[in-house]
C-alpha cells in the first residue's frame, strides 16, 4: 500500500467512526420524536436514514477534538444538528422548482419516493428539528444560544438560501469565477466553516483558534462545491448515487464550465493546501483535518 492509500484508508476508518456516531444520535433524535403525523415520520426517517458521507456532522465532531482532545454530549447534538440541516438543504436541492432530481445518496429523491407536498414538509421539519434540539439539549444556555446564531446565519438569508438563489439566477449565463466563488461560497462552504466553527465552540476554543478553524473550514467547503461540480462531469451516478451530468444538462454555472476542468483541479489542490496550513497552530492534534483536506481533492462520491 502506497502512503497516499494508507493515508486514505486511515481516514475512512476515522470517517465511519463518526459516521456510526452521529447516525446513532440521529436515530435517538427521530426515535423521541412525539406526536408527528405518520407519513411526514417515515419521510424523515427515509431521508435521514440515507447513505449520506457525514462530512460535516464528522468535521463537527474532529474540530472538538482539535480543540479539547474529545467528543463530548454538546459536539454530538451540534453534529447532529448540522447534518439535519444539510439533509433538509439537499430535499429542498432536489425539488423540481429547483434542481430536479430523481436520485439522492443512491434512492429515489424524497419528493419521488413520496411526492413533493411531503418533500417540501419533511425539509421544512429537519430544518426546525436542527434548532429544537440545539435550544433543548445543549447543556449552557450561551452556548446554545452561540450555536444557534452561527448555524442560522450558515443556512439562513446570507448562506444557503442566497447561494441556492444566485445559483438558480445563474443557470443558462456564462456566469465568472467571481459569480462562482460567491455561489459556492453562500451555498456550501459557509456550512462547512459553520460545522468548524461549532466544533471549536463545543469544544470551547478561545477566539482566535475558533477563527483559524472556521476560516480553514470555509477553505475545505469551497474546495468540496469544486470538487462536487468536477464529479458532476467525470463522476459515475452509481459512485456519486446522484445523476452524473446533471448540471450541463441544467446549464448550470459551474467551475468546470467556467475554468476548465484543469484549473478547477488546481484552485482545489490549492484550497486544500491553504487549510492545511491554517491547521499549523494545532500541530498533530489536527491529523484527522489535514487528511480530511487531502481526502476530499480524491473523493469519487
Ligand atoms: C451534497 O453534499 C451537496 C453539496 C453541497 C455538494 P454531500 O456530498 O456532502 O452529500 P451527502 O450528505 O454525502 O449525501
Ligand atoms: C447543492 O449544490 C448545495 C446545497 C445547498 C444543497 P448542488 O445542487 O450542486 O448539490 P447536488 O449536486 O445536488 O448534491
Ligand atoms: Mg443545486
Ligand atoms: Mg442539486
Ligand atoms: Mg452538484
Amino acid at each position: 500500500m502506497s502512503t497516499a492509500e494508507a493515508v486514505n484508508s486511515d481516514f475512512n476508518t476515522r470517517l465511519a467512526e463518526k459516521a456510526q456516531l452521529v447516525n446513532g444520535v440521529l436515530r435517538q433524535i427521530l426515535a423521541e420524536l412525539g406526536n408527528v403525523d405518520e407519513r411526514l415520520k417515515n419521510a424523515l426517517v427515509y431521508t435521514l436514514e440515507s447513505p449520506g458521507k457525514r462530512i460535516r456532522s464528522a468535521l463537527v465532531l474532529w474540530s472538538c477534538e482539535v480543540v479539547s482532545g474529545r467528543v463530548c454530549r454538546n459536539a454530538e447534538i451540534a453534529a447532529a444538528a448540522i447534518e439535519l440541516v444539510h439533509t433538509y438543504s439537499l430535499v429542498h436541492d432536489d425539488l423540481p422548482a429547483m434542481d430536479d432530481d430523481d436520485l439522492r445518496r443512491g434512492r429515489p429523491t424524497c419528493h419521488k419516493a413520496f411526492d413533493e407536498a411531503t418533500a417540501i414538509l419533511t425539509g421544512d421539519a429537519l430544518l426546525t428539528l436542527a434548532f429544537e434540539i440545539l435550544a433543548g439539549e445543549v447543556d449552557e444556555p450561551k452556548m446554545a444560544i452561540r450555536l444557534i446564531s452561527e448555524l442560522a446565519e450558515a443556512a439562513g438569508p446570507a448562506g444557503i438560501i442566497t447561494g441556492q438563489m444566485a445559483d438558480i439566477k445563474a443557470e443558462k449565463t456564462e456566469g465568472s469565477q467571481e459569480l462562482l466563488e460567491y455561489i459556492h461560497t453562500n451555498k456550501t462552504a459557509k456550512m462547512f466553516r459553520c460545522a468548524a466553527g461549532m466544533g471549536a465552540i463545543v469544544g470551547g476554543a478561545d477566539e482566535s483558534r475558533f477563527k483559524c478553524l472556521c476560516d480553514y473550514g470555509l477553505k475545505i467547503g469551497l474546495g468540496f462545491q469544486i470538487a462536487d461540480d468536477i464529479l458532476d462531469v467525470c463522476g459515475q451516478s452509481k459512485h456519486i448515487g446522484k445523476t452524473a451530468g446533471k448540471d450541463a444538462a441544467a446549464a448550470k454555472c459551474t467551475y468546470p464550465k467556467v475554468m476548465g476542468l484543469e484549473k478547477s483541479r488546481q484552485l482545489e489542490k490549492q484550497l486544500a493546501d491553504e487549510a492545511i496550513a491554517l491547521l499549523a497552530p494545532f500541530g498533530a492534534r489536527a491529523e484527522a483535518l489535514r487528511q480530511l483536506a487531502v481526502a476530499l481533492l480524491e473523493r469519487t462520491r
